[in-house]
């Protein structure tokens, strides 16, 4: 369904069950001054609202949303099911978790329910069923939230038997299962569904990274992920039913390992997520998540579920935020995509381990303080930005593609080379475009390529069936595309693809990889271009490894410069239709990231968004035909801009921009151009 907010929502967790009624109309008279508009309750609230297995009482959550309602906050209202009630766990053990090592958990904690309990999906889900009865009706309500922060892995005997049904519907006979796991390896064939066992410390690992069988690991994180996400549809169902129109989220994690967040996102009606950089954690990184999170649902804007409006607590150093840092990371989320502003937590709990988190009312319990007035300012100003902004659009002709089980598998690997990770390898090639403002979207395997000029997959290690031709469409037509070392080696199973690397990706690239040298970590090589068409200096490092080439149909753009291989290609450029398809053959140092992928940009004639320096960040949204211009200085100091959006007036303060500004430590502006 489509999603619509009649304004930004701004506000967030709140949890008056944890506070006596006469602070509640303290905090409705806070809210306000700070134009909240928005709260979120009932995240944790499952055994006040369901005591004992028989008992339902709903009495406080009614004079909570009656109170909220009255008050006509925009209500995000979770389902309450992400902490166990501990009569459920003392009557019914199935309902938590059985960890890595083989443990069981007692009650305690939260997020430790077992996707695959039958108490746990039953209860879970008349739970969703009787908030939606009680309070579908109400107009205040205008999200539903289900659980929360869905995460973890479960490997308990429910869970066996359910991923032996998993597997028996995916490979249909025992010896399609054997061959996708390759199972003659080590004499591990199996000859019965129930010789299947869970793949953790006790079986297939000898650590969570380390699998000796990663067919059964990988799918074990496709059968962990989709039961969690049966958990959620289960809940979204119950609630769907009363409710035919609610929007209906939960809120996700960024760059979370465990959790196939794309299609996770066919499930939800609106992506949404908590964003808690630390105080080391790139802006630029923050930048890919809130991309990733908007390519999701290929493009549509997002909730800002939660941040800090000061300081996590559950970090090994946590930072306060400096004056103006909390409003500048806000702006970025707006920036790339977000449609609300929400902060974990309105009002600082006492005790227990979140009593050093930031809020936005502290524990003094007034509103003089530099975390509310800064709060407050922002509420002025989003509460001035009304609705322009909502459901507004981004444009980016550069993709970088993303996948999850490529993610899985990739780090599955045993060899060649321990230090390289996923998220590094897309940081790298996202980090080149946004010094240059240039935007990117984050893309899934099943979005539109043809909506782009350049597709780029940083190590592409699993092609799964039908990517390959897919890609070759795109650059047939006249798409650029760049993929690395590491790239096109497996199938879906972790399968290496037979007959030379990279597997199905060789006619496009026009390449043959014959061997991979790995390098250790104290060790480089070097690598010198070809031409200076689109690498300017002489020669470049590289590490980690490094291919040894065939050329078949490609041209060489740089050789090795060292070791036996020297003068042999390490990247190289294939004409394929209209297009061209390019392999970098090792881990290329940035400058040489940067600067290829800005050539590459200019021959394709994909535009910088502007010319001003690195120092600041900016994106464009759109909305009937205007284009919203953000600004932003991440930095404690100033920044002089020379200003090429000179006469664009400033949403945030209705002054024309002059030809040379200073924006100051963390300063934001909004310029607006006009259809
Ligand atoms: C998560 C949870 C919240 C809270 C915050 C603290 O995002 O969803 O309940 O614990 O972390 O940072
Ligand atoms: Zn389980």
């Amino acid at each position: 369904m489509e999603h619509t907010f009649k304004q930004m929502l701004y506000g967030g967790d709140y949890n008056p069950e944890q506070w006596p009624e006469e602070v509640w109309a303290e905090d409705m008279r806070i809210f306000k001054k700070a134009n909240i508009n928005s709260v979120t309750i009932n995240v944790f609230s499952w055994v006040r609202l369901q005591p004992s297995e028989e008992e339902y009482c709903f009495e406080e959550l009614d004079k909570i949303i009656d109170m909220l309602s009255e008050e006509n906050y925009d209500i995000v209202l979770a389902t309450s099911t992400a902490s166990l009630p501990a009569w459920m766990v003392k009557r019914y053990p199935d309902v938590t978790r059985t960890d890595f090592e083989g443990r069981k958990y007692k009650f305690g904690g939260r997020h430790n329910f077992c996707p695959n309990s039958p108490t746990y999906q039953k209860y879970s889900v008349k739970m969703a069923e009787k908030l939606a009865q009680r309070y579908g009706s109400n107009p205040n309500i205008c999200c539903w939230h289900i659980c929360n922060e869905y995460h973890g892995e479960c490997y308990c005997d429910n869970c066996e038997k359910a991923f032996r049904v998993w597997a028996r519907e995916k490979y249909k006979t025992i010896e399609k299962l054997n061959e996708a796991w390759n199972m003659d390896f080590w004499g591990h064939s199996l000859q019965d569904w129930d010789e299947i066992v869970v793949p953790n410390a006790l079986s297939e690992h000898f650590e969570p990274r380390y699998t000796f069988f990663s067919g059964i690991s990988i799918d074990y994180k496709r059968f962990n992920s989709e039961g969690l996400m049966k958990n959620y549809m289960d809940e979204r169902d119950a609630v769907r039913m009363h409710v035919p129109n609610a929007l209906i989220t939960t809120n996700l994690m960024g760059t979370y390992k465990p959790l196939d967040y794309f299609k996770w996102a066919k499930e939800m009606d609106i992506v949404s997520w908590d964003n808690y950089p630390s105080y080391d954690t790139p802006v630029s990184h923050v930048a890919m998540s809130h991309d990733l999170m908007r390519g999701l649902k290929s493009g549509k804007s997002f909730m800002l579920m939660e941040q800090t409006p000061s300081q996590q607590n559950w970090q090994p150093y946590n930072s306060l935020k400096r004056p103006g840092k909390m409003r500048a990371q806000s702006y970025q989320a707006i920036a790339h995509g977000a449609d609300t502003i929400q902060f974990f937590q309105l009002r600082r709990s006492r005790g227990a381990c979140e009593k050093f988190h930031g809020a936005v009312i502290e524990h003094v319990g007034h509103e003089d303080t530099r975390v509310f007035r800064e709060t407050a300012e922002l509420g002025k100003e989003l509460d001035m930005l009304g609705d322009r902004l909502i459901d507004s659009t981004i444009e980016a002709k550069v993709g970088i593609l993303f996948d999850w089980e490529n993610w899985w598998a990739l780090e599955y690997t045993s060899g060649p080379h321990e230090d390289l990770a996923y998220l590094p390898q897309v940081q790298a090639y996202y980090d080149a475009l946004y010094k240059k403002h240039i935007p990117v979207d984050m893309v899934g395997l099943d979005d539109d390529f043809e909506r782009y000029d350049l597709l780029i997959a940083p190590v592409l290690y699993m092609t799964k069936e039908g990517l390959d031709k897919k890609l070759e469409k795109f650059v047939q037509g006249g798409g650029h595309f760049v993929t690395t070392f590491m790239s096109g080696i497996v199938d879906e199973n972790d399968n290496v693809i037979l007959g030379g690397y990279p597997g199905k990706l060789r006619n496009l690239l026009g390449i043959w990889v014959e061997e991979m040298d790995a390098l250790l970590p104290e060790n480089y090589n070097t690598l010198y271009p070809v031409s200076s068409e689109l690498l300017e200096k002489e020669s470049y490092k590289c590490n980690m490894l490094c291919d040894i080439i065939h050329l078949e149909k490609a041209e060489a753009i740089a050789h090795y410069g060292e070791d036996f291989y020297k003068n042999t290609p390490v990247i190289t450029k294939n004409e394929f239709g209209k297009g061209l398809a390019y392999y970098i053959g090792s881990n290329v140092e940035q400058s040489l990231i940067d600067e290829m992928l800005f050539n590459i940009c200019l021959s394709k004639g994909i535009s910088r968004l502007t010319n001003l320096p690195i120092s600041v960040e900016i994106t464009c949204r759109n909305k009937n035909g205007s284009k919203y211009y953000f600004i932003i200085n991440h930095s404690s100091e100033s920044v002089d801009i020379k200003n090429e959006f000179e006469g664009y007036t400033d949403l945030l303060n209705n002054q024309v921009t002059q030809a040379k500004e200073t924006l100051g430590p963390y300063g934001v502006k909004i310029l607006v151009e006009e259809c």
